[in-house]
């Protein structure tokens, strides 16, 4: 009997032949594996956080150990995310993000630019805990040297938590690391159905699920039922278009932040500059105010090649130029992140402003 196409189609139909090609693989099997292949590929790099984090029971939210789940057993919690992307997980880390070292963000940012230069990944997503997830996020936006992807995502619920926050986060950063309109955005940070800056965002509240904001310049979208719908664009310079080479560095300058307030003393100041820090940045009062009180002790550390620039305690808002260094509309921490990585390249107070205006 010829086996015409016809007589073919019709068995198919009535269910008696299943799809077999002459390989062995059925059409279903090939079909799935030919989507796989369309699939991005997306890098989980895992670092801790309450993401990873675990409690004994599913109501508690606060009293548990942050960065104790293995990434696996992230991805395996969402399955899901096969349907849009070819998934691998590294652990990077596994720590509480206080934890977080200059030397964890040096060995986070060369990885990305490993896995976009030898081509192993379309887009990176970064597992964190949410306190000092902003200042990773604004390292990684300065030194990763690609337009590709790279979302930065944590939780406010550990994993056992009842209605944990963790897996649609996931999902989402997964979706945004593979799609078209995430690239050349800087890199980007998605809890709660939003899509913020790097540049811009940070964690405002302790506790509550919607705690990253970007107070004066807004996020730049939402995700909606899978969609990323962008509305806003990042206008600092970022990624690919940043000074900064971190591929030879094996250290960071030390930086460290100085808040103010009423009454304040000297011998913070005077403590940084015996325990050899490089740079201080001032999380000033108000408009980056100091009292008469830390303005000496400032100026006494600019004389000892300590680089001093001033922020703002208030949390947001720009400080504006006058006398010495100022950083812009960086709040304290982001702006001891630029510090560092400016003093990687130069000396120059100039050039050091420069960089706070641009980045
Ligand atoms: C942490 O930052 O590691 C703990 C808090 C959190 O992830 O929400």
């Amino acid at each position: 009997m010829k086996w015409t196409k016809k007589v073919l189609t019709f068995l198919l139909v009535v269910g008696f032949v299943t799809p077999v090609s002459l390989s062995g693989v059925t059409a279903e099997e090939s079909s799935e594996t030919e989507a796989k292949e369309d699939l991005p590929d997306v890098s989980i790099l895992a670092t801790g956080g309450t993401i990873a984090g675990s409690a004994e029971e599913n109501t508690d939210t606060t009293g548990y150990d942050a960065g104790s789940l293995a990434v696996q057993t992230l991805i395996d919690a969402v399955p899901e995310m096969e349907e849009i992307a070819d998934v691998s997980g590294e652990q990077i880390a596994n720590v509480g993000s206080p934890n977080v070292t200059n030397d964890t963000l040096l060995k986070l940012g060369k990885r990305i630019n490993e896995l976009f230069d030898s081509g192993e990944a379309d887009g990176v997503v970064v597992t964190h805990g949410t306190d000092t997830l902003e200042e990773t996020a604004y390292f990684l936006n300065l030194v990763v040297d690609s337009d590709k992807p790279v979302i930065v995502v944590g939780a406010m619920r550990p994993a056992t938590a009842m209605s944990a926050d963790g897996p649609m986060n996931l999902y989402n950063s997964v979706l945004l690391a593979g799609h078209e309109k995430s690239k050349g955005q800087g890199v980007l940070v998605s809890l709660n159905d939003r899509i913020g800056a790097a540049r811009y965002i940070t964690k405002t509240n302790t506790t509550v699920m919607d705690t990253f904001k970007s107070q004066e310049q807004g996020y730049l979208g939402a995700i909606i039922g899978g969609t990323p719908y962008f509305y806003n664009e990042v206008t600092r310079k970022h990624t690919s278009e940043t000074a900064f080479d971190i591929s030879e560095l094996d250290s960071l300058p030390q930086v460290d932040i100085i808040y103010g307030y009423q009454n304040d003393t000297s011998y913070m100041y005077e403590a940084a500059v015996e325990n050899d820090a490089e740079g201080i940045v001032v999380a000033g009062s108000g408009n980056g105010s100091m009292s008469s009180v830390s303005a000496e002790a400032a100026s006494e550390a600019t004389e000892e090649g300590v680089h001093v620039v001033r922020s703002s305690r208030v949390g947001s808002g720009t400080v504006s130029q006058r006398d010495g260094l100022t950083s812009d509309s960086l709040n304290p921490q982001k702006a001891r992140i630029l510090l560092m990585l400016a003093l990687t390249e130069t000396d120059d107070a100039d050039v050091i402003q420069s960089y706070y205006n641009q980045y």
